[in-house]
């Protein structure tokens, strides 16, 4: 209400201003339950929360005078013409967090004019997901077995697909134990506490049994909860491999005539390898630190895997980006553009498709003030003169040294 030239709220929690206003308003929205599968992670989290330090280890270093009022964002990735360097990531289970969730992506990425890459686990199908989109966005594999992928792809390049990013860092899953400890699983572990946990969040609850949204449609047909637990095992039984190789990825690489990209490099000679095989690029990613706890952060990661790839395929980063500048400090490390996995999922949790639009646009925002104070226009000018190791004096010096002798 204005009166008085003032803007008067009634709570004093107003709109979400940055995508951990965004975090914590989201947690409220969905039993602890479903919380621990959005915010968790493998182990001790230490993985989880070096991703976000990772960006501490670095300082922005600013030109003045640049003379610059308009940005250029634009750019392109796996073949999709993006209006930012920023795409969601495919998270599986969306439905979870609200039976829209996968819509919600699609809808708030076209409306921001970027791309989604759609999950294998996601809870609508492809199908379904193609059919509503109004643009061609990616899809993410879960390779599995040869048959699984293959089955996947055909359907994938038969719905409009044309971007493949085929996930290569579950061959096992990851031990979530906050999860565990939540009563997270197949089935669920429902308790009284729990079950008083999911009365206080009745719209989320409605949300459920109404829609049925929550189980992998492209894993198992039908919507009763039976057909959504059972999708969470076929993923685990079938598209969770251990014994994947690079044979597959050659294999993959042969039989899939658009855009591949291997999402979870986070070496460069693994990276070399991918792109000795033909593939358009790499996303240094540890899975959000849900897999292997104590894997090296992405963005600590990414230097070394840019210099490696030498400019031969794209480089994708995504883990802890939660601010425009650490989209700036992930360009500037040597990433083409970066995936935001969490963000969108508490988007979605507060408000649906306008949450997730939301998240976005704070993100490109971010990332436009962040340019114009760093005395760059274009994101494509960004490079490792904008950012120094922070640290001690001494280390900063090898750091540098090291940095300017690659
Ligand atoms: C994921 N991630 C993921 N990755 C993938 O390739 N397929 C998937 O189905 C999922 N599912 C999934 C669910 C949830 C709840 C999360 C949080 C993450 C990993 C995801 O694509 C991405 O790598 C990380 O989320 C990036 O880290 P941030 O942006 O969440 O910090």
């Amino acid at each position: 209400m204005r009166a008085f030239g003032f803007d008067w709220q009634w709570r004093s929690s107003g709109e979400p201003l940055s995508i951990d206003d965004y975090r914590r308003a989201a947690s409220r929205t969905v039993p602890r339950m479903v919380w621990s599968y959005i915010e968790g992670g493998a182990d001790d989290l230490r993985t989880v929360a070096g991703n976000r330090t990772a960006f501490d280890d670095w300082w922005l270093v600013p030109s003045v005078l640049a003379g610059h009022d308009t940005h250029d964002l634009s750019t392109r990735v796996a073949g999709l013409p993006v209006s930012m360097p920023v795409l969601t990531a495919p998270t599986g289970f969306n439905g979870l967090t609200r039976w829209s969730g996968d819509l919600d992506a699609i809808r708030a990425a076209e409306r921001v004019g970027t791309r989604c890459v759609v999950s294998t686990a996601a809870t609508w199908s492809l199908e379904e997901i193609a059919d509503a989109a109004g643009e061609q966005h990616a899809f993410q594999l879960y390779p599995g077995s040869e048959g699984v992928a293959a089955v996947l792809m055909r359907r994938a390049w038969a719905a409009g697909f044309r971007s493949l990013f085929v996930t290569v860092d579950v061959p096992t899953v990851g031990n979530r134990e906050g999860e565990r400890r939540e009563g997270m699983g197949v089935p669920p572990v429902l308790t009284p506490r729990r079950l008083l946990d999911v009365a206080r969040h009745p719209r989320w609850a409605y949300d459920v049994v109404r829609h049925r949204r929550i189980g992998g449609r492209n894993l198992a047909s039908g919507n009763g909860v039976t057909a959504a637990l059972a999708s969470i095992e076929v993923q685990e039984r079938h598209l969770v491999q251990s014994r994947l190789n690079w044979d597959d990825v050659a294999w993959m690489r042969d039989n899939w005539h658009g855009s591949l990209y291997l999402k979870g490099v986070l070496r460069p000679d693994d990276a070399v390898r991918a792109v000795d095989l033909g593939v358009d690029g790499v996303v240094v990613s540890n899975h959000g630190g849900r897999q292997l706890d104590g894997a090296i952060p992405s963005l600590t990661a990414l230097p070394a895997v840019a210099d490696a790839v030498a400019g031969r395929a794209q480089v994708l980063l995504d883990g802890g980006i939660r601010r425009g500048t650490d989209v700036i400090k992930a360009l500037a490390l040597g990433a083409d553009a970066v995936l935001v996995g969490r963000p969108c999922l508490y988007g979605t949790a507060v408000a649906g498709d306008r949450g997730v639009e939301h998240v976005l646009t704070i993100l490109r925002q971010e990332i436009e003030r962040g340019l114009t104070l760093l005395g760059v226009r274009d994101v494509r000018d960004l490079d490792r003169t904008h950012v120094r190791p922070a640290g001690t004096r001494d280390q900063n010096e090898i750091s540098i040294a090291a940095i300017t002798t690659q």
